[in-house]
């Protein structure tokens, strides 16, 4: 018996360290450390160093920050690059207009000429990261914590400075486990990327919205761009002598397919997670913020449809802006969700019971870490209120109204006049100025006028009078939604393009004049103003205070799992994590496979839906059945689940199997999974990728830009 049950026991040991196996994010230059063993026990057939190598090419030089949030890879040896559409679409969607509306119909350069420049748009190669926890600590020993942060700004300062060679490469010195550890990261930066295809969104949007963090999934999620770079292959401004960029490496495509099982691994650049946040935040998080997000953005995404249903320019001008608030509310719909199924505030609190039973055992809770806990519980009373005050400001005040962005940078302008800062001023109204075409080309007044009286009205029935200035308190009281437009937007110059440039040239006391009485900009001055002076600092000192208490805690987690394999929260750097192919049972009784394919994205065809509208193009080649080399068992892959912990950031991620050859490219969660930022379930947690099949099917057989193959590496 005794031995059945010790057998019993090593086998859900072995369960456990199995299903584990999935949940991290590693970093590249530990893999030898922590992972490459169990990487190859799940059948990857690479080295550590075959992955991330200082002195060769390895693949970490084909895996880019793609933009300031996704990440991207190298298909050819002429700097040709895949990511999300998603990743893309802002580009995307300011090439297009009513006449050429490329978000619908797509976009393919038929050859390199045709290939359209973005301004502003860049790709960041890593060249290395390391470990600097020293320097970064040097001089800090036996220091005041205040004193400490001081030499520590210091010294990181001067590692990002002399490691950037007089400006060649950007620099970072991040923290990892709260400031346990820091790491460098050195970056090249190409400014030269253009944009090659895209297939309309119908393809690489199929599902929109509605099937957004949902599987099972149809949407063809990739857009190509492509690096230029000046002729000794180093970054350049756009200019049309600039050439196509060599990699160091790029990613071969295999077209062999995947079966479940199969090991998989994703490298790319996961944007932020909270692993080891205590059971305070997590039910801060689920019973406060994600409600109080989720309530204003169902107002600002209500608004906005029904303003895109009723008219085509309206649906070009805010489908970036739509998809975007859009994205976060239907996650922290499914985090909470998540996060409930977990019972994740109890999961948290039995990890801090048995951590204060590792500190009792160990004699080192009264005096180091009981102070940290009890100071978690005063600081998250009071901090509670504070951060819904700045969640309500951001979601509404700083980025809901769009006139208040506009007035967020006159009210810059201002400051700088008044403090005669000449020449700050010609820069702020030239940088305005310039910014002004494109914020009008995506704004329509009376949408804006919707946001503007509504979201002002939720924010002063939801927040205590005290976290609202005054004469914001007035005038609610006294202007209903009409009145409010009356007396205050439409009397504002901000709703004027024309009249607002011409402002902007005249003389300076003018423009100080009119912006001083303008009532759009002193509404929100009066806000911002609140919010900078009451709650913002307030917020910044307690979360200081959290973190500074993390940090120690964490400092206790590490000391208590030493040994133990332990990733730092994701801070969009290089990371692997890895997995394997495999469907998942969202609920009882019901099983998913691990992929789909074209027939599925011909079952939701709806012509009347502008999300399921199947281009015409598309059925053609289905009822021919002209599938190529991209076809499995007759039918043409889509996309397919793995479970890889991955997280926003890894939008645009290669997907690679044993071999290290690309299998698709990551472009989201699944809803079951999507609490995985604050805790992993392996049960749950697949990321969604598109099959590169489809991609290539695509470009080939749909958009006939099947040139762009040549230049491909493609493993059959
Ligand atoms: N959920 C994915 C991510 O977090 C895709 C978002 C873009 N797609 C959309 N329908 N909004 O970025
Ligand atoms: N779509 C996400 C992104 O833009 C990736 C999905 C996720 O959050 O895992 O990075």
């Amino acid at each position: 018996m005794i031995k059945r049950f010790v057998s019993l026991i090593f086998f859900l040991i072995l369960i456990v360290v199995q299903l584990s196996a999935k949940e991290g994010m590693w970093i590249p230059v530990l893999l030898e450390k922590y992972n490459i063993e169990e990487m190859q026990d799940m059948g990857f057939k690479l080295s550590a160093k075959d992955i991330y190598d200082v002195n060769n090419a390895s693949m970490k030089d084909a895996v880019v920050i793609f933009g300031r949030g996704c990440t991207g890879e190298i298909i050819s040896n002429d700097g040709l690059l895949i990511t999300n559409h998603h990743c893309g679409y802002r580009q995307i969607q300011s090439h297009s207009t009513i006449e050429n509306d490329i978000l619908t119909n797509g976009f393919w350069a038929m050859s390199r000429g045709e290939e359209l420049q973005n301004p502003g748009l860049t790709v960041s190669f890593l060249e290395f990261m390391e470990d600097v926890s020293e320097k970064v600590f040097d001089n800090t020993e036996g220091l005041t914590e205040e004193d400490k942060d001081k030499i520590i700004s210091k010294n990181i300062a001067k590692i990002q400075l002399e490691a950037s060679e007089n400006g060649k490469y950007k620099t970072q010195v991040k923290p990892l486990f709260y400031g346990n550890q820091y790491f460098l990261y050195v970056y090249k930066v190409y400014k030269d990327v253009r944009l090659v295809g895209a297939p309309p969104s119908a393809i690489g949007k199929f599902g929109g919205d509605t099937d957004n963090w949902m599987w099972p999934r149809h949407t063809g999620d990739f857009s190509l761009f492509r690096i230029y770079a000046d002729k000794n292959n180093e970054p350049a401004e756009y200019s049309p002598d600039n050439v196509p960029y060599k990699p160091k490496r790029f990613f071969p495509i295999s077209v062999k397919g995947t079966q479940p099982g199969d090991f998989t691994m994703v490298f790319g650049n996961p944007g932020s997670t909270t692993q080891y946040i205590t059971s305070n935040e997590v039910s801060l998080i689920l019973d406060q913020r994600d409600p109080d997000r989720i309530k204003i953005r169902d107002k600002k995404l209500a608004i906005i449809k029904a303003d895109m249903e009723k008219s085509k320019k309206v649906r070009i001008q805010y489908s970036a802006k739509y998809a975007s608030i859009s994205n976060a509310w239907k996650k922290w719909q499914g985090e909470m969700l998540g996060l409930k199924r977990l019972d994740a505030v109890n999961k948290k609190i039995q990890f801090e019971k048995d951590f204060q039973n590792w500190a009792i055992e160990n004699g080192v809770w009264n005096n180091t870490y009981q102070p940290v806990f009890e100071e978690f519980d005063e600081v998250y009373k009071e901090y509670a209120p504070y951060i819904q005050a700045a969640d309500y400001y951001n979601e509404i005040v700083l980025r809901g109204i769009e006139v208040f962005s506009l007035a967020s940078k006159t009210n810059k302008i201002i400051n700088d006049i008044e403090n005669k800062q000449t020449e700050k001023v010609t820069n702020s109204i030239g940088e305005l100025l310039k910014s002004l075409p494109k914020f009008y080309k995506d704004y329509n007044q009376s949408t804006d006028e919707k946001l503007f009286t509504e979201l002002l009205v939720v924010l002063a029935n939801d927040l205590d009078s005290k976290y609202l200035p005054d004469d914001f308190i007035e005038i609610m009281e006294k202007y209903d939604n009409d009145k409010l437009l009356k007396k205050v937007y439409h009397k504002s110059i901000l709703t004027n393009q024309d009249k607002l440039t011409e402002l902007l040239h005249s003389e300076r006391e003018d423009v100080l004049q009119s912006f001083r009485k303008d009532p759009v900009i002193r509404l929100f001055k009066s806000l911002n103003f609140h919010y900078e002076v009451e709650i913002k600092p307030k917020v910044d000192s307690l979360k200081k205070q959290i973190q500074d208490n993390m940090k120690v805690y964490m400092a206790g987690i590490m000391e208590m799992k030493s040994g133990q394999p332990l990733y730092a929260d994701a801070n969009l750097t290089l990371r692997v994590t890895y997995g394997k192919v495999e469907g998942y049972s969202p609920k009882d009784g019901i099983k998913y496979k691990h992929y789909t394919t074209l027939s599925g994205i011909m079952e939701k065809d709806n012509p009347e839906i502008y999300d399921y509208d199947v281009p015409d193009r598309l059925k053609e080649l289905y009822h021919s059945k002209d599938f190529g080399i991209y076809e499995e068992d007759g039918k043409v892959p889509v996309c397919f689940t793995a479970s890889n912990h991955t997280s926003g950031g890894n939008s645009g991620s290669p997907v690679v199997n044993a071999n290290g050859e690309l299998i698709g490219v990551n472009f989201d969660r699944c809803w079951e999974g999507t609490m995985s930022d604050i805790m992993f379930d392996p049960e749950m947690c697949r990321n969604i990728s598109i099959d590169i099949r489809y991609a290539l099917f695509i470009i080939d057989k749909f958009a006939g830009a099947g040139y762009l193959l040549d230049e491909m590496k493609i493993v059959k």
